[in-house]
């Protein structure tokens, strides 16, 4: 088949009334797909790029994608976060090769052209060796054209024709905004990350991100490990909840109501006292949930205490690779022990040597091992758990506006995703 002829049920098998959801494997194995989704999405959408606290004082830089276009962040010296395309004028080399660093300037590693970090072109070797046409105004680095600090996460797109961020972040903003004011002083994310590659698909790492159905059977040993086994079962009446959020912003809610927080004699956690930020729907939600945050197209933000706070960021690099970052997170203002715990509970669980994240890595490869199946009805991912039943009971749920809500081990995200992205990607509205 031509490519540019395949459309969406080439992909995806949807009945609403006959309660079936099949996706295809080829969606994570097809090449042509993720050409297009670096274009749909990655280039004509907004993007996640770094939190603010990483860029802390002026001259502050740091290295990341866009899909696959490398950029700069940087914090010029008056203070002012900007996003430059990180590829020299002259023949194309990238102009930093470091992850992150200080500098006011960034010296191409080619041929030597140098760049002040708000992007002009300051010097090249042997000026006099151009004519007198060349025009160094004209030769600065490319600025990102759209940039947003939305309470210090920092999103960017290289379309100028996006929508409104607001628009695009929709319900998650109020759960950004939540996690950003929960803290009297904020967060602040730590120098040290993790970094790690993975052969399989961008998808999978973003969407296993709140698929909760998994959690007893791949980190059985956590579990057993902190203390808290449930066993091999799934508890219906654990509230758990998947929410689809709309735009493709997906939510794995836990209400835990035990060990997690330490509560002055009122029961409140410390963070709470005095928190005049927070609204009071917002301040149940800080008292009693806790929830993995996954906005579109490439942040997970786990929030405190399940079990760490981390902030997961998804580079796709090619259709069956893919690079993930770790950045561990903290409240700045909490004591130096609740400090500590917090981050333990992230690196114990997220890091890559933790306890968590290389038992999740491993089923993600033998995931991908099973794509290589091209039968025509075995290559199809079955999603339709929890089609038949709606979980819209709990009235802290006010907060959001979700479009689904299903129980925390249903396939509710899955499909809140594939929905979203049928309409980015092919711009078909699946009737779901
Ligand atoms: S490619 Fe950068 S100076 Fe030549
Ligand atoms: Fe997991």
């Amino acid at each position: 088949m031509n490519d540019s002829k395949k459309s969406i049920k080439d992909y995806i098998k949807a009945d609403k009334q006959e309660a079936f959801f099949k996706l295809s494997s080829e969606v994570y194995t097809d090449p042509y797909l993720f050409n297009l989704e670096m274009d749909k999405i990655f280039y004509k959408s907004w993007v996640y790029l770094c939190h603010e606290s990483q860029l802390k004082v002026p001259n502050d830089y740091l290295t990341t994608y866009i899909g696959e276009i490398p950029i700069i962040l940087v914090k010029t010296e008056g203070g002012k976060i900007l996003g430059l395309i990180n590829r020299c004028r002259h023949r194309g080399a990238l102009v930093c090769r470091q992850e992150k660093g200080n500098s006011k300037f960034f010296r191409c590693p080619y041929h030597g052209w140098t760049y002040s970090n708000d992007g002009r072109l300051l010097g090249v070797p042997d000026r006099d060796g151009y004519p007198e046409q060349f025009n160094m105004e004209k030769l600065g680095l490319l600025k990102i054209p759209q940039l947003v600090n939305y309470y210090g996460f920092i999103f960017g797109s290289l379309s100028s024709d996006v929508p409104e961020f607001e628009n695009y972040i929709g319900e998650a903003g109020k759960l950004l905004r939540l996690i950003a004011q929960k803290f009297p002083g904020g967060i602040e994310v730590l120098r040290g990350y993790h970094k790690y590659g993975v052969p399989i698909n961008w998808k999978l790492a973003f969407e296993n991100a709140v698929d909760h159905y998994h959690a007893p059977f791949v980190h059985e040993s956590y579990f057993e490990a902190v203390g808290h086994n449930p066993g091999r079962r799934i508890d219906l009446r654990s509230k758990d909840l998947s929410l689809y959020l709309g735009k493709g912003h997906l939510v794995d809610l836990m209400f835990r109501e035990y060990e997690i927080y330490e509560v002055d004699e009122k029961g409140s956690p410390w963070y709470l006292n005095n928190n005049g930020n927070l609204t009071e729907i917002e301040k149940k939600w800080a008292s009693k949930i806790t929830f993995h945050l996954a906005i579109f197209p490439n942040v997970i933000v786990f929030d405190v205490a399940s079990p760490g706070p981390t902030i997961r960021v998804i580079r796709p690099v090619k259709v069956n690779y893919t690079e993930v970052y770790s950045y561990y997170y903290l409240p700045k203002n909490a004591p130096k022990e609740y400090k500590e715990k917090e981050l333990r509970a992230s690196l114990r669980f997220y890091g890559p040597a933790g306890m968590g994240t290389p038992d999740d890595l491993e089923v993600l490869k033998l995931a991908t091992e099973g794509y290589k199946v091209k039968e025509k009805e075995g290559k199809y991912n079955d999603l339709s758990r929890g089609v038949h039943r709606d979980f819209r009971y709990h009235e802290i749920l006010e907060l959001v506006n979700a479009e689904m809500i299903g129980h925390g081990t249903d396939d509710t995200g899955y499909r809140g995703f594939y929905k979203w992205w049928a309409k980015i990607v092919f711009g078909e509205e699946l009737d779901f």
